[in-house]
């Protein structure tokens, strides 16, 4: 019989039942269930609402419940509707009446909205050792390959060399504002619902400082109302999480570029990539496809709680039992991206020779040799033009501004002089950037005890 029995004298069928049931998604956060419940039963003691003797048969009730949650040999009952019916049930049918004391002040509504801040914010840790461990490998492929050059890009055309180690911390600072992002959503979390019970508080004289303190959270919520029906806690975790993917969709796309034979930067190791079942030399980049490919479903999480929750008037709703799934959904992908991108760019071996050779090509030294002329005197603008009359004189005979000799390019401007092969090598050209957060090598290791420092203190 469900727990409302009383009311009722018929029941619903088995697929109403299970129609209306959490009890699988709820599994995630058994553990979290019961430590609220112990929480409400100490509080409930100390009150003097329960006796000691209950609580303490309550608690080890829990106890025994939460370790065979843990091991697997808890016996989950589909017709239970969700995991709070589950562990009340199977508590009372062990220690009788004290079990049946558990529930005294409490709805289902507060309970279910404590264990899910409780699981937002244990994701919210997951998430940020994850997205460390990211970060911490960016910085050593980049520490690994600090003076490697590549060709930096606009529009995905050759634009200016720039050291490849500058390009992956590009990587991590974007990762280290998830990680700002990923904190916010666990202090949004972080306030505690319990007590509010269904909706108006109770009657009995709780505690709920008391409940706040034993659960860990940092503030208790001021409002019943709001306690019971807030989910913006795990909008604001999906939309961190959305980010992410975000961020980890754009490595993806250009390690897929990076390891084409057109590119050749990168060769994956065998261990991130997969063959073809029909032609033998395939060797394919699926699992940054993949990652990049999951950021739709994680932008599909956070669409969809946003949808469920427009227009719910106050207080609970049922339509908030489907705000598990996505977040779970989403903290788990991110998760799992980040491992696997960890490990993707550990693995991966850097080309250096290509990348250098392709940093020289695609006129990358035009800005640096009309740079050379406004040195020397000449207005920028008018440098601009006399570089690219040379650039398109070179794309007539097919060959690169180091090809053009010092007469053809005194033609062109007899400002020109022998040291102007210095601007057209790019290694020089990236060293020569020195300002703060550019490419030269002294700035990127600069950067990088930056981003080793900001590693150090989270
Ligand atoms: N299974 C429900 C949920 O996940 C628990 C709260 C149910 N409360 C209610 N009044 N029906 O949201």
């Amino acid at each position: 019989m469900a727990l409302w029995g009383g009311r009722f004298e018929g029941g619903v069928d088995a697929f109403t039942q299970e129609f209306g049931a959490s009890l699988e998604v709820d599994k995630s956060m058994a553990q979290q269930d019961i430590r609220g419940s112990i929480a409400h039963a100490t509080m409930l003691a100390e009150q003097g609402v329960i006796s000691d003797a209950d609580r303490e048969a309550i608690v080890e009730g829990l106890r025994q419940i939460a370790q065979e949650i843990e091991d697997g040999t808890f016996a989950w009952d589909v017709n239970d509707e969700d995991v709070h019916m589950s562990v009340e049930r199977v508590l009372t049918e062990r220690i009788g009446a004290a079990g049946g004391r558990l529930h005294t002040g409490r709805s289902r509504n507060d309970q279910v909205a404590t264990d899910i801040r409780l699981l937002a914010k244990d994701l919210c840790a997951e998430l940020l050792e994850g997205n460390h461990e990211l970060r911490r490998v960016l910085a050593d492929v980049a520490e690994a390959n600090l003076d490697v050059v590549m060709p930096g890009y606009t529009h995905l055309q050759h634009a200016q060399p720039v050291l490849f180690s500058h390009h992956m911390l590009a990587y991590f600072w974007m990762f280290t504002r998830d990680a700002t992002r990923l904190r916010a959503a666990c202090d949004a979390a972080d306030a505690n619902p319990l007590g509010a019970a269904a909706l108006a508080g109770t009657t009995y004289p709780l505690n709920r400082a008391r409940t706040t303190e034993l659960l860990g959270f940092a503030r208790t919520i001021p409002n019943s109302l709001d306690a019971v029906s807030d989910r913006d806690y795990l909008l604001d975790l999906e939309y961190a999480c959305a980010v992410s993917m975000m961020h980890l969709s754009r490595l993806c796309e250009e390690v897929v570029l990076w390891s084409s034979s057109e590119f050749g930067f990168v060769t994956l190791s065998d261990s991130y990539s997969t063959g073809s079942s029909i032609m033998p030399q395939k060797k394919n980049p699926d699992f940054a496809e993949l990652t990049r490919g999951k950021t739709g479903r994680v932008y599909g999480d956070l669409m969809a709680l946003l949808t469920t929750c427009k227009s719910l008037p106050l207080a609970y709703n049922k339509d908030l039992q489907e705000c598990k799934e996505g977040p779970l959904d989403a903290a788990r992908t991110l998760g799992d991206c980040m491992a696997i991108m960890a490990g993707m760019l550990q693995t991966m071996r850097v080309n250096e020779g290509r990348m250098l050779a392709e940093a020289g090509t695609g006129f990358s030294a035009a800005t640096d040799v009309a740079d050379y002329l406004a040195k020397r005197g000449m207005p920028f603008r008018e440098a601009h033009a006399v570089v690219g009359r040379l650039v398109l004189e070179c794309e007539r005979r097919g060959c690169g501004l180091e090809d053009l000799t010092l007469a053809e390019l005194r033609e062109a401007s007899d400002l020109f002089d022998k040291d102007v092969v210095g601007t057209l090598d790019p290694a020089a050209i990236a060293r020569a950037r020195t300002t703060y957060g550019g490419t030269g090598n002294v700035a990127v290791e600069a950067q990088l005890a930056e981003a080793r420092a900001a590693l150090a203190t989270a």
